[in-house]
């Protein structure tokens, strides 16, 4: 039989020669999108265990408890040391963050970094149940009544203040008007947490950084002196940094300006007479006539002539540095 080769055969083979690298492809197609899958099971695996571990982290943090043992300060009731105490709660910037009443705050609402509610302090509020050990545990410490760490609340720059302005500071919180207001606890996002696990810029948690068992420092006498504006100046360095150069405030919403360099340098206020430095202070105006943010504190203007002059004069001492 030599008949043409039967139309089957020639159309299967032609069928086999036209699948073949379409096979191909499928089969290349679908290990790829096997290894894709893999490949994002994977990374979302690694991601939740980060996220879990991260977590773990920030929690072990936060829930650890400090038992340190709190010295006691003497906590006066005159009216004249209830004056002191509201300067001095005015001026180191409590209001910024519990606001001005002290009657709570959210100090801070993002939702990477978290939402940073500054409590009630008054009689409405923690005040009702603190006793004075508490205060200074809080103020002084950085530490909860049930021991664990407040985490945005700036207690190592108030760890440094005197036994006679910190007792003027309680006698002064302890009298003040009731605000019935329930402020939730403060909740951290992902970017709180890693700072807080990194121990990064104002979220290095102030309980963790302060050597409580340490000699207190001793303060130096009130006075128009740089030693006296050295002691007013740690409430600067939270946002200016410990260098006083300035920039990004560690913590702070993206809507805020960099903090500006406050040293002796050309970048920052080299230039300056004591003058523009009041104005600054107390009319939120650079020599240039331009506003300055109210992200700076202007109850930092509030200070007394004698203590503006005591921070002028510290900081010509401090080194003059460039801003990074
Ligand atoms: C930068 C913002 C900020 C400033 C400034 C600040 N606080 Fe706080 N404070 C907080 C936040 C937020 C908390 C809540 C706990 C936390 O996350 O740190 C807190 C917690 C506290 C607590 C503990 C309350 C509790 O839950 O038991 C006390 C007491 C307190 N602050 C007093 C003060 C006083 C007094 C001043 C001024 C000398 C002050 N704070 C300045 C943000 C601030
Ligand atoms: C809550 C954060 C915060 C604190 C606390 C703070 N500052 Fe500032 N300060 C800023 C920011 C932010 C700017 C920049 C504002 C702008 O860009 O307009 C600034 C600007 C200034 C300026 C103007 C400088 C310039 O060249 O524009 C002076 C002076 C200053 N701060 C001094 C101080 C002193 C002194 C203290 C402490 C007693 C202090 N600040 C505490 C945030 C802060």
């Amino acid at each position: 039989m030599q008949g043409p080769t039967p139309p089957c055969v020639s159309l299967s083979r032609q069928e086999f020669s036209l699948r073949a690298p379409s096979t191909a492809r499928t089969l290349a197609m679908s290990s790829f999108l096997r290894w894709t899958v893999r490949l994002f099971a994977g990374l979302l695996l690694l991601f939740l265990l980060a996220a879990v571990s991260l977590y773990a982290a920030s929690a072990y943090r936060l829930h650890q408890t400090y038992d340190v043992s709190v010295q006691n300060v003497p906590i006066p009731t005159d009216s004249a040391a209830i004056a002191r105490g509201r300067h001095i709660a005015v001026t180191r910037g409590c209001g910024d963050c519990h606001g001005p009443r002290l009657g709570g705050s959210t100090a801070v609402s993002d939702p990477m970094i978290g939402s940073l509610h500054a409590p009630n302090l008054t009689p409405g509020g923690v005040g009702g149940t603190y006793s004075d050990a508490d205060w200074i545990r809080a103020i002084r410490h950085g530490i909860a009544p049930n021991g664990s760490p407040l985490v945005f609340m700036p207690s190592f720059e108030y760890y440094y203040l005197s036994d006679e302005d910190l007792g003027a500071l309680i006698a002064y919180l302890k009298q003040l008007p009731p605000i019935e207001k329930n402020m939730v606890a403060p909740k951290l996002g992902p970017m709180g947490r890693a700072m807080v696990v990194a121990g990064r810029g104002n979220f290095r948690l102030s309980a963790a950084r302060i050597d409580h068992d340490a000699p207190r420092p001793t303060a130096p006498p009130r006075g128009p002196t740089a030693a006296y504006g050295e002691y007013l100046a740690y409430s600067c360095v939270g946002c200016h940094g410990s260098e006083l150069t300035g920039g990004p405030i560690s913590g702070a919403p993206p809507s805020w300006p960099p903090a500006a360099n406050i040293t002796p340098h050309a970048d920052g206020i080299g230039a300056w007479t004591k003058a523009d430095f009041f104005r600054a202070m107390r009319k939120q105006q650079r020599p240039d006539g331009s506003r300055i943010d109210p992200v700076m504190p202007a109850d930092m203007g509030k200070l007394t002539d004698q203590e503006l002059t005591a921070l002028w004069k510290y900081l010509q001492t401090v080194t003059p540095r460039r801003s990074e």
